[in-house]
């Protein structure tokens, strides 16, 4: 008997080798090709132009406790085919209007010998391609542990990757621009200081990877929709140039633990033989769900200035007292605890930053290190360490309230968790409802150091699930969201639009930690900001870090304009004018920018784009006829030429042009910068100097 079933399925599963199906994106240029390999395993190739951008990758899962597991052994049940294209206005975005056109292609698959079920589906766009895995409801497979996912990415050669070392805790890292096959022999030094604890393997990058082959394609692979499952770093077989999913594991080791019916986030894969295509792709947000908030009116941008950099440079301090281990939460009295003099979220300060915020028309004001809990924060290592209520004794809650809404201005909370994801969430309810009372409607939350329960990861499903947690949490409660150290985003503002921004990447508080490269910034919007807007706060005036902090010789490796450029070229609705009051008042002139630039657009059109090297772009403000243009550039100088044909017909518009001057560089002379105003109309051409780590900034008005 036992042999004639192994000889019938081994006639279904001959049956089913070879058979391929093919689907094409809406341009007919992305063409998908799924295949069933002669053991019944699923396998894909991505076409685009008719060259190969994936060779034929393999799909599928080992499971915990199952010899069997989802690899092979498969036959095709069902496969369907559709198409969608529909229009839809994100909240806040880069544009008013997103197309999401794509060609479906769900393949339903039977494993035999298990009588389990798995689908398959692909959605192939004009930009690229999405999968995922459903777990349909089915009796032989309910729970499950994922010890491994097995989906493949076989590359056609040994390209170039600009990435970040496979970290299941951090991606605060510069990038490295190498081969596929110097990524090995490159890993320890990318690693810097800020390293986990995590043991990884020498070739796993973190996502979004973007990748150029010598013939000029570029690719990125990427995530969408993550939920109920650990981010996806890839793991490189560097003899056959083939990447695997490397997922975050659990505290116990394991890769997820689902219940069917559930689906895995989409893989993504987009592909095109111009740069700019990649950072114009909404593909990311189009593999998400339309929004899950029905009454959005409370979701605005937000310009902001805050007691913070003075902190980050070493100035002035977190904490108000240096009595540890003296003081303790809800054992000390703060109020007879000894001043360390240098606390920075004191109400006299704080009503400085809100008259100087007032004056220049910000929307808010960021305070840290107002509660109590920093004098014993360095510890990282116990789980009561905030109560996100309790100011210390020199941060007047109720004063600070009543000064800003006598001053139209919003205080922006802070909730540093210190990676005590369950003390955190045994508080919010309250932390939240104390935000509400006391007039903040925005959140800056942050998870430095390692994540308690200790053993955890900052990518793993359990804490994605919880940054998932406070998200939704907040927006039962009004409040939008800032999450740093959190996991990188996966377009999932388009579900909770109240996410408005994430840290998840190497932000400007490293110009004041050493520094960061100078072109970092025209990598980002190639990886990170994919998956969503950055909380990069930018806007740094004063370069030398000396000036604030006598013992902190960071220097801050980008140009003046550069800075002003970051305010374009870094989509976010949500956006700091990270320097101190003091360093914007000697350059009224360049901090007009910062002032006049929108946060919230109706069109971008990308003008010229090349990671590593240099990115421009042109935004309408959303509601206006205005536009902004930024330019940020790499490590050499390099004049842009764009055209101005976006504009109005027959109507002439002034521009302010803030740039570089000629002798500018990022190191030997940052503040070197030149502004001027012209007259442009639609068929204007504009030759523009940027220095080395330098860019320039435009904003053009109707005349
Ligand atoms: C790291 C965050 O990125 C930074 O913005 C914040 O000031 C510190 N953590 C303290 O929470
Ligand atoms: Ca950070």
């Amino acid at each position: 008997m036992k042999q004639i079933i192994s000889l019938f399925f081994a006639i279904i599963l001959f049956l089913n080798a070879g058979f391929a199906q093919e689907i094409k994106s809406p341009n007919q240029l992305v063409t998908l090709q799924f295949s069933l390999q002669a053991d019944g395993s699923p396998s894909y190739t991505v076409h685009y132009k008719n060259k190969a951008v994936i060779k034929p990758s393999k799909l599928g899962f080992e499971l915990e406790k199952d010899p069997v597991s989802l690899l092979n052994g498969f036959t095709i049940l069902d496969t369907k085919t559709s198409t969608f294209n529909e229009n839809w206005n994100p909240v806040l975005g880069e544009v008013a209007i997103i197309n999401n056109h794509y060609n479906e292609l769900a393949v339903t698959l039977h494993q035999a010998n298990t009588q389990r079920k798995l689908i398959l589906r692909f959605r192939v766009f004009n930009d690229g391609v999405g999968f995922r895995y459903e777990f349909p409801q089915q009796k032989n497979l309910v729970y499950f542990t994922i010890k491994d996912e097995k989906t493949q990415f076989a590359m056609t050669g040994d390209h170039t990757a600009y990435w970040l070392p496979g970290d299941y805790d951090t991606q605060e890292y510069d990038y490295t621009i190498s081969k596929l096959s110097e990524i090995s022999s490159l890993f320890k030094g990318a690693v810097t200081g800020n390293a986990s604890q995590t043991s990884f393997s020498n070739t796993a990058v973190q996502t979004s990877l973007m990748l150029k082959t010598a013939e000029g394609l570029y690719i990125n692979l990427h995530e969408a929709a993550l939920y109920n499952y650990g981010a996806m770093h890839l793991n490189l077989d560097d003899k056959n140039m083939v990447f695997e999913s490397w997922i975050t594991p659990n505290a116990n080791g394991d890769k997820g633990n689902l219940q069917a019916p559930c689906t895995t986030p989409w893989r993504t894969i987009m592909v095109s033989d111009d740069a700019r295509d990649i950072l114009a792709s909404k593909m990311t947000l189009n593999l998400n769900e339309p929004s899950k908030i029905s009454d959005v009116s409370w979701i605005k941008p937000v310009k902001y200035v805050g007691v913070w950099w003075e902190m980050i440079t070493g100035k002035s301090s977190w904490s108000y007292t240096n009595d540890y281990p003296s003081v303790q939460l809800g054992v000390t009295d703060f109020a007879n605890a000894k001043p360390s003099g240098t606390h920075g979220a004191t109400t006299e300060n704080v009503k400085k930053y809100i008259d100087f915020a007032a004056a220049h028309g910000f929307d808010g004001v960021l305070v840290e290190g107002w509660n109590v809990g920093w004098e014993d924060w360095f510890g990282h290592a116990k789980d009561y360490v905030f109560d996100f209520l309790t100011p210390y004794p020199d941060f007047d809650v109720k004063s600070i309230h009543a000064y800003a809404k006598s001053k139209g201005v919003k205080m922006i909370m802070h909730h540093e968790t210190s990676g005590a994801v369950r003390n955190y969430e045994r508080h919010m309810d309250k932390a939240y409802q104390f935000m509400k009372d006391n007039g903040y409607d925005a959140v800056k939350s942050g998870y430095v150091g390692p994540i308690l329960p200790k053993g955890d990861f900052h990518y793993s499903q359990w804490a994605v699930n919880h940054y998932q947690y406070a998200l939704e949490k907040a927006a039962s409660y009004k409040i939008m969201v800032n999450a740093h150290e959190a996991v990188r985003p996966t377009g999932i503002s388009r579900t909770y639009p109240n996410l408005i921004g994430n840290e998840s990447a190497r932000g400007t508080e490293f110009q004041a930690f050493g520094g960061s490269k100078p072109n970092h910034v025209t990598i980002v919007p190639f990886t990170r900001l994919l998956g969503g807007a950055m909380d990069y706060t930018p806007g740094i005036f004063e370069m030398d870090i000396s000036k604030m902090n006598p013992n902190n010789h960071s220097h801050v490796n980008s140009t003046l304009a550069n800075q002003l450029a970051l305010y374009v070229t870094m989509y976010s609705p949500l956006q700091m004018a990270a320097d101190l009051p003091e360093n914007y008042n000697r350059f009224p002139d360049a901090f007009q920018f910062i002032k006049d630039v929108a946060l919230d657009w109706s069109d971008s059109k990308y003008l010229e784009a090349e990671p590593g090297d240099y990115i421009t772009v042109a935004r309408k403000a959303k509601g206006t006829d205005n536009w902004f243009i930024g330019n940020v550039n790499g490590n050499n100088s390099r004049t842009s030429t764009i055209q101005l044909d976006f504009l109005d017909k027959n109507v002439n518009y002034e521009a302010i042009i803030y740039e570089d001057a000629k002798e500018a560089h990022y190191k030997t002379n940052p503040q070197a910068y030149m502004i001027r105003k012209v007259t442009v109309n639609y068929k204007t051409k504009l030759n523009l100097f940027s220095a080395p780590g330098g860019g320039y900034a435009i904003s053009i008005k109707k005349k």
